[in-house]
């Protein structure tokens, strides 16, 4: 694996661990009549991102590369924005779960690509995937917005 492609899985894997937790503070924040609904929906998303973690991860260690293990290392490596811990109104917890799912989506692209230049197709596979599940979630959060 090349240097490049090591070092964007580790970045989308830094970005994992921050959202994970991100994602707990919005589940736990979100205030508002649509509480129960986005509460429920911001524990799904952030159950994906633990087993997508878990997938980078173990892919990169298949490849005899070395992923980032700590907390230390993801707020290093990450480009997720964390958030304080105050209560937020349902919509703008959406919004902020968009912009980071796109922000996903473009850096699995790019990882995607590079993997498939290199004949990594498990890389690829695990990318594809993982896209897929943020077109979706992408897809029902502009739906919620609308
Ligand atoms: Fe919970």
């Amino acid at each position: 694996m090349k240097k490049e492609l090591s070092v964007k899985l580790n970045h989308y894997l830094a970005n994992l661990g921050v959202e994970y937790i991100k994602l707990h503070n919005l589940h736990w924040n979100v205030i508002g009549i649509n509480f129960k609904a986005i509460h429920e929906y911001l524990e799904s998303l952030y159950d994906g991102v633990t087993a997508s973690l878990d997938k980078v991860a173990e892919l990169l260690k298949m490849h005899n590369e070395v992923p980032a293990a700590s907390l230390k290392e993801y707020l290093e490596l990450s480009s997720i924005e964390e958030l304080p811990s105050v209560e937020l109104k349902g919509i703008s917890t959406l919004e902020i779960v968009l912009k980071d799912f796109e922000s996903f989506k473009k850096l699995g692209e790019e990882i995607r690509t590079l993997a498939d230049q290199e004949g990594l197709y498990d890389v690829v596979s695990a990318m594809e995937d993982d896209l897929g599940e943020f077109t979706k979630a992408i897809w029902f959060i502009k739906a919620m917005l609308k």
